[in-house]
């Protein structure tokens, strides 16, 4: 088990989906779970304001994640949500927009975390989110915090939306990311943080296939971790 924590746009999901195939773990980005509850809450135009409604909805999906499987246009897992492929709904700015608030509320967290808890249970997992070494996951051997600045985050966002063929403004995706910053860090329930035995890492200046080298790297070096990673 490996747990990757850090903000919007940090460059985790990508370490952690490059280190779990190399080290042919499953992989599970959290956040694709929060963001599904959100576009089904908008596509039933459910009140995001009204929490009982949205964590009863959180209870009632049906959700599944499975990789890709030759599919061409980019994506690197499949979301299903009551047996529609959602997969690009989880990505467009009404999700990004609203995401904050749905995984704001506990009903949701514990509803999620106990989702992610399950598909830990199927075997060697890298999961991917804000407070998976803090609360997901706590005794996972191996915990990474991978942040980056925020102007360097919201470029990196603006170049994917406009690859993926969205409209893309850097300085409303920079005010975007600073204020899901903001409510990730200081809601009350799971904020964003490091475990205190997370080891921290800076992407802004480093590719990501630099860093899951080095995570590699850490890897190998350390027996300990090696052997209870597996
Ligand atoms: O990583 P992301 O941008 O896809 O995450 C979307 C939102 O979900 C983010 O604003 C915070 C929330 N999230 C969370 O609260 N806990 C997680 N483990 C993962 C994501």
């Amino acid at each position: 088990m490996i747990a990757i924590d850090g903000p919007a746009a940090s460059g985790k999901s990508t370490v952690g989906r490059l280190l779990a195939e190399k080290l042919n773990f499953l992989y599970l980005d959290t956040g694709c779970m929060y963001r599904a509850v959100t576009w089904t809450a908008l596509q039933h135009e459910i009140d995001l304001n009204d929490e009982t409604a949205v964590t009863q909805l959180a209870h009632d999906i049906q959700m599944e994640i499975f990789p890709a499987k030759g599919e061409e246009d980019g994506r690197h897992y499949t979301v299903h949500v009551d047996g529609q492929d959602i997969t690009w709904g989880l990505r467009t700015p009404a999700v990004d927009a609203n995401v904050s608030q749905v995984s704001s509320y506990l009903g949701v967290r514990q509803e999620m975390v106990k989702r992610q808890r399950a598909f830990g249970q199927r075997g060697a997992v890298v999961m991917v989110g804000r407070d998976i070494g803090t609360v997901v996951m706590p005794d996972a051997p191996l915990k990474l915090f991978i942040t980056a600045s925020a102007e360097e985050r919201a470029r990196r966002r603006t170049r994917d939306r406009s690859d993926q063929g969205h409209t893309a403004d850097y300085a409303d995706i920079l005010a975007d990311v600073q204020r899901r910053d903001e409510i990730d860090s200081n809601r009350q329930h799971s904020p964003l943080r490091p475990a205190d035995d997370a080891i921290r890492i800076d992407s802004t200046a480093q590719p990501p296939a630099a860093i899951v080298d080095a995570i590699l790297a850490l890897i190998e070096q350390n027996v300990a971790i090696s052997i209870k990673v597996k």
